[in-house]
């Protein structure tokens, strides 16, 4: 009997960390194996705040690339209330940019410098609108009042709406979305509104993280939340709608940081992604709506060509074991666990 095979356009991630250093030189081929393109978030420290710094981010990058690799880094800016609509403009006419990220000041890690006042970047704002600029939003609040599980639904009104309705046409991708909330006012919303969904949000519920002992490895932020709310993204995720498409938030960070009494927020991922993102895909007859949403969804929004790649993915008859945590000079930094059986493996990756 042949082994069932997949093969899809090669995908791209619509939302990543690769860190910069030691970091950057582990995580990245991994990004560069299975991936065509990636919007690289610039939540470095120091941030990456102005277009001169996504270019030397950028070269830094290329600099640890594989050879012959076609992946191409898709560069973001960290919005300030200091920001020049200018500088966003020109990086974004010359093509060293392609969004920018929207951190609410304190809502994750590295996120101090981000923003307090929304009204202070309102010029950037309408910069970004006329010229269809994408802006990347992480959507949780920060006020201490309100519980950690209910940040992303009081962003949506309290935030989000008001600024969906004072600029309707900029393109606005609310990422690595986690509520059921998120995804009713994503379908709500017409042609300028779409999200990013992770691998980890689509396969585990809060559960993962806190039964049976307290699982630094599946806290990230947003937290997982209950079951319903990951039921919704799945449904979104494969349903076909082009407002969804994936974007791993795979966020590095070593193991001694997250294995700790005030552990990081991230989870590595990109190893297994499309392994992952295909399991659920089949789990829920929708392999055929897989194409969508990591090849076709976002790259239309933004904008961008379809890839010319191709990944060619395996069923195998046993399910895979979790790839190896990697084994750096500074410490290990382990793999996602997906918890769940999975059969499928990429096989090879053709490039044009
Ligand atoms: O879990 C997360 N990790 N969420 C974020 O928003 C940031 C990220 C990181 O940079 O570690
Ligand atoms: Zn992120």
């Amino acid at each position: 009997m042949t082994a069932k095979t997949l093969t899809i356009t090669l995908p791209d991630d619509w939302h990543v960390h690769l860190r910069s250093g030691a970091l950057l030189n582990a995580v990245l081929p991994f990004s560069a194996r299975h991936f065509g393109r990636a919007i690289v978030m610039p939540n470095l420290q120091p941030p990456v705040v102005k277009t001169a710094d996504a270019l030397v981010y950028r070269q830094e990058i290329a600099a640890a690339l594989p050879a012959n690799s076609h992946f191409q880094p898709l560069m973001t800016l960290y919005l300030t209330e200091q920001t020049d609509p200018e500088d966003v403009k020109q990086g974004f006419l010359s093509g060293v940019v392609t969004a920018v990220k929207l951190y609410p000041a304190g809502a994750t890690t590295n996120s101090a410098a981000g923003v307090k006042n929304i009204e202070a970047v309102y010029p950037v704002l309408e910069v970004m609108e006329a010229i269809g600029m994408p802006l990347l939003v992480h959507g949780e609040v920060v006020d201490p009042e309100v519980d950690i599980f209910d940040r992303e639904a009081v962003f949506i009104e309290k935030k989000l709406q008001p600024l969906r309705v004072r600029f309707p046409k900029l393109k606005v991708v609310f990422e690595h979305l986690t509520t059921k909330d998120g995804v009713d006012y994503v379908k709500s919303c017409a042609q300028y509104t779409a999200a990013t969904l992770t691998p980890h949000h689509l396969v585990i519920n809060r559960n993962a993280m806190l039964v049976g002992g307290i699982k630094p490895h599946y806290y990230c932020l947003p937290v997982a939340k209950r079951e319903i709310h990951r039921l919704a993204l799945v449904e979104a995720a494969t349903s076909g709608d082009a407002r969804f498409f994936l974007g791993t938030d795979s966020a590095p960070h070593l193991d001694q940081a997250k294995l700790s009494a005030c552990g990081c927020a991230g989870i590595f991922n990109v190893a297994n992604t499309l392994s992952i993102v295909t399991q659920v895909f089949e789990n829920n007859n929708a392999l055929n709506q897989l194409e969508r949403f990591t090849s076709y969804n976002g790259a239309r929004f933004y904008g961008l060509p379809i890839n010319q790649g191709q990944l060619v993915l395996e069923r195998h008859n046993e399910p895979l074991p979790v790839p190896e945590a990697l084994s750096l000079s500074q410490g290990s930094l382990t793999v996602f666990d997906p918890l769940m059986p999975v059969y499928w493996a990429v096989k090879q990756v053709i490039t044009p």
